[in-house]
């Protein structure tokens, strides 16, 4: 088969590296890709989001399946674009409809769905500019800290958590009335703040049958401690060593059947990957959110634990017949540390040449924001490279990472030192 797999992060890395291991994949093109997809498939220079461009594409090269890494084509409607079009019809997209998407594209139409299927999420209210005062009156009835939430898409930055009832009142005011997520936030959700410790859960879903994929837990924050700012991920362990029997049970029960079961009530096409972000609150699991592909880096630790063919997989997906198929994983703890550009999440530099990377032993090198440039592999995000490492625990495996990561080096080169940390 000839795949195409759209995005250019860490995630697309680890998914091509996974593929490629097919033998049913024969040829794969990534758009746009990075330097770490490029030594190992075809780099294509396509606007994701450009659906026109990548059908002229998919026809030239006879494209056999398309697989979607990132939210804003699915939130854009690529499942439906090929669906709907006679000359891309045969193309399998994973990934789920653009009604689907909305479950990451609408943080109100997500919380309508769980209360809808009874599963168990946080209590909210919902509001808009018309309503921003009656929103101010419903944090007076809340208990500090106030969860604000942009309804939207706001590239992981549009929840504030709020201590103070004064500022949290501002910043609903500046989301709803002065745009501070752009259209994002002309809708606000207002959560009840839970208290607990968070962890993902990931399902491959054919629409009608799912697997549930190993857990992970990433880390947010940029500072060491959880502290500072939110960015996209700083690193990630799988499994998870608090997700026992008990709570996975929990979780399959409770979450996983009734969100496909919803799904199938609503007729909502769905043949793709749904990341739920879940709180453990005392050993009961919540919803805090929904996303409709897989997370990163928890990809880079989710999928090299799985010993199954994924393109076997995928086309099982495609075909509804994932009941078919077994779900192999691997027993062993997967780390992954991610290296990123000083600076970072803020304003940060690109261009410096990395070295080192020959050097890395018994890790797996997962290229995020990197190209090639006269031959030579250079930084070109904030994210940099992930390194994955495997160990008959989390810390063993962690250890191997950072012992990697010393032989790195680019300008202003930054990682988490305290991955797993709360996990002891
Ligand atoms: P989200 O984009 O919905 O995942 O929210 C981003 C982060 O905010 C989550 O990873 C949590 O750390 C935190 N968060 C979101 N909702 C809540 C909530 N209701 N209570 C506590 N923390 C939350
Ligand atoms: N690491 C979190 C995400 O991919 O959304």
């Amino acid at each position: 088969m000839t795949i195409l797999l759209l995005g250019s992060g860490g995630r697309e890395h680890a998914l091509a590296w996974k593929m490629l291991q097919s033998p049913k994949c024969s040829k794969l093109f990534v758009a746009p890709g990075n330097a770490g997809t490029a030594s190992i498939a075809k780099n294509v220079a396509l606007n994701i989001t450009d659906f026109e461009a990548i059908k002229t594409f998919a026809i030239q090269e006879k494209i056999d399946l398309v697989v979607v890494g990132p939210e804003d084509p699915l939130v854009l409607g690529i499942y439906d674009f090929f669906k709907s079009d006679a000359a891309l019809n045969h193309i399998p997209v994973i990934g789920p409809s653009k009604v689907g998407a909305q479950l990451e594209g609408s943080k109100e139409f997500a919380k309508e769905f769980l209360v809808k299927n009874n599963i168990p999420t946080a209590a909210y209210a919902s509001f808009t500019k018309e309503t921003v005062e009656k929103g101010c009156d419903f944090l007076e009835t809340l208990q500090p800290p106030f969860v604000l939430k942009a309804d939207g898409l706001a590239a992981g930055k549009g929840v504030l958590i709020i201590q103070d009832l004064e500022e949290a009142k501002t910043e609903l005011r500046n989301m709803l009335l002065h745009q501070k997520f752009g259209s994002a936030s002309s809708k606000v959700v207002i959560e009840e703040f839970l208290d607990g410790i968070e962890l993902s859960c990931f399902v491959l879903t054919d629409g009608k049958n799912y697997k549930i994929l190993p857990t992970a837990k990433d880390y947010k924050r940029i500072g060491e401690g959880d502290t500072g700012l939110n960015t996209g991920g700083m690193g990630a362990v799988s499994p998870v060593p608090f997700a026992d029997a008990v709570l996975l049970e929990k979780i399959e029960t409770r979450i996983v059947k009734p969100t496909i079961a919803g799904l199938q009530k609503d007729n909502i096409e769905y043949k793709g990957f749904v990341f739920i972000g879940l709180i453990n609150v005392k050993g009961e699991p919540i919803v805090i959110e929904y996303n409709v592909r897989m997370g990163d880096p928890e990809t880079e630790v989710v999928i090299p634990r799985l010993k199954s063919d994924l393109v076997e997989l995928f086309q099982a997906v495609a075909n509804q017949t994932l009941d078919q198929v077994s779900l192999e994983i691997d027993e062993r703890s997967a780390t992954t540390i991610m290296v990123v550009s000083g600076g970072y999440p803020e304003d940060y530099d690109k261009g410096f040449e990395i070295t080192g990377l020959e050097k890395i032993q018994d890790s797996i090198v997962f290229h995020a924001g990197t190209k090639l440039e006269n031959n030579k592999v250079v930084t070109n995000g904030g994210r940099v490279i992930a390194i994955t490492s495997f160990g008959d625990n989390f810390q063993e495996a962690i250890k191997k990472s950072y012992q990697n990561i010393e032989k790195l080096h680019f300008d202003k080169m930054y990682c988490r030192k305290d991955i797993g940390f709360d996990l002891l």
